[in-house]
């Protein structure tokens, strides 16, 4: 194996995180202060570990969750799992990678070299392993000279996270060609300002998309990052596939795990744009042959944004999701006598799933003002929704709010119906 000479990025503000009073009483967290060393240990699913001056929170525990699952049935089925955590922080994806996915070996690397003795001292709970043979490795170098030199020098990865800030896309290139035929690629997006459509010249540069406000555009978030690997991916024969894509709204981050397969994508399939019209709430897909006959059944063409090409294939894969559920429940993550969060979001992301429903979502506050009515219940209108024959779903994006296939103007008229029925006509 080859050396990196250690090498530290310019001070950032994103590379010091003083741990935050009130995350340190979050109920997935526990503290404990080494008097004698002054060591802060946090400890994440039963695991103790060090955040030292890292950049770390507790609430991406979620995202590595996932990232762990999803690690541990590549691990089964493929019997072998190189794992390259590229911009690790204190290491504790790494150490979960090693302990609980049984990583045969990770290469935990982040530019800040005054990382080091907090990773090292983290990934020490795991035995070195041999000097021909590690379990694991520390580095401290840009993420993006450590992909393009393991991929000059053939050495290739099953798992690559890169948990990285902003809309940082520079990493998806070096991470694709790093990446083993099959492997899985976890991406990062924080940039809310992009996906909220405040910036699109940013997006356009980061992603190849230029986004537009939406009402859903936490989900276009996740579309537009899976769409810029897409494109990084296809430049070199590529194409990705989505397994699961997660929001979290601390940040915001977007966290989509991808397949990396050989191939392009058919037609440019699932890669094309989105539309929608203020004026009747409508939003519809137009493929790149179809740019010409943009429009709305309402007739107002005024009124009608585009944002693309991204991503509007489903945002996870069921069955992958279905077997992360299963190895959840064996590992007493899930399936307990209460439902816990984790097996609530997985839950929904299988619902999500389903074929049928189509990008974004329809937030029931908007229905209501467009129906002028009292919003309705969620599990009412979904009940309604379905009984007319359509497909729906939560969204595990937005609380209340609904994936569909139900256009809005029929969402406003079972709107409309609902509230003019008695209580109990609407429970039957
Ligand atoms: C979001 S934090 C990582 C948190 C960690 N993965 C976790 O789960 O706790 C991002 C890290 O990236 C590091 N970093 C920033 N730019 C980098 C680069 N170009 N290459 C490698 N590491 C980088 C920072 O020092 C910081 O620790
Ligand atoms: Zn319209």
């Amino acid at each position: 194996m080859f050396v990196f000479a250690p090498k530290t990025l310019s001070p950032s503000p994103f590379l010091y995180n003083p741990i935050q009073i009130s995350s340190l009483h979050s109920s997935n967290s526990k503290l404990k202060l080494d008097a004698s060393l002054k060591f802060e240990y946090q400890s994440e699913r039963g695991l103790e570990f060090e955040t030292g001056e890292s950049f770390f929170r507790h609430e991406s525990a979620t995202g590595r969750d996932l990232g762990v699952l999803a690690a541990a049935l590549y691990r089964r089925c493929k019997g072998k799992l190189r794992v390259l955590d590229g911009l690790c922080g204190c290491g504790v994806r790494s150490l979960r990678y090693l302990v609980e996915a049984e990583a045969d070996f990770v290469w935990a690397n982040d530019a800040n070299d005054e990382c080091r003795d907090v990773i090292c001292r983290n990934l020490s709970k795991v035995a070195r392993g041999s000097e021909n043979e590690p379990r694991w490795t520390v580095t401290h170098t840009d993420a993006n000279r450590v992909m393009t030199e393991c991929y000059l020098q053939r050495d290739f990865f099953d798992l690559i996270d890169i948990d990285s800030f902003g809309s940082d896309s520079t990493f998806l290139r070096s991470a694709i060609n790093a990446l083993r035929f099959d492997g899985l690629l976890y991406v990062t997006s924080t940039d809310g300002y992009s996906s909220g459509g405040h910036r699109p010249h940013h997006s356009l540069a980061a992603y190849g998309a230029y986004i537009r406000p939406l009402p859903y555009s936490n989900e276009i978030g996740l579309r537009m990052l899976i769409g810029g690997a897409v494109r990084e991916a296809s430049v070199l024969g590529y194409r990705v596939d989505p397994l699961f894509s997660y929001y979290s709204y601390h940040g915001p981050v977007f966290r989509v795990m991808l397949r990396v397969k050989r191939g392009k994508l058919p037609d440019n399939r699932h890669y094309s744009f989105i539309s929608h019209c203020h004026q009747c709430g409508n939003s519809q897909t137009f493929s790149w042959d179809e740019l010409g006959q943009i429009g709305c059944s309402c007739g107002n063409t005024k009124s009608i944004i585009v944002s693309g090409p991204l991503w509007t294939g489903l945002l996870h894969d069921a069955s992958y999701l279905t077997d992360m559920l299963n190895l959840a429940k064996e590992w007493g993550w899930a399936g307990g006598g209460t439902e816990t969060a984790l097996e609530k979001l997985l839950k929904q992301m299988v619902d999500e799933s389903d074929p049928r429903l189509p990008f974004g979502f329809i937030k029931l506050d908007e229905v209501a003002s467009r129906a002028k009515v009292n919003s309705p219940p969620l599990r009412i209108m979904m009940n309604a929704i379905q009984k007319e024959g359509y497909a729906v779903s939560r969204s595990h994006i937005s609380f209340n709010a609904i994936k569909t296939n139900c256009p809005m103007t029929v969402c406003i008229r079972i709107a409309k119906e609902l509230q003019q029925c008695e209580p109990a006509e609407i429970f039957n």
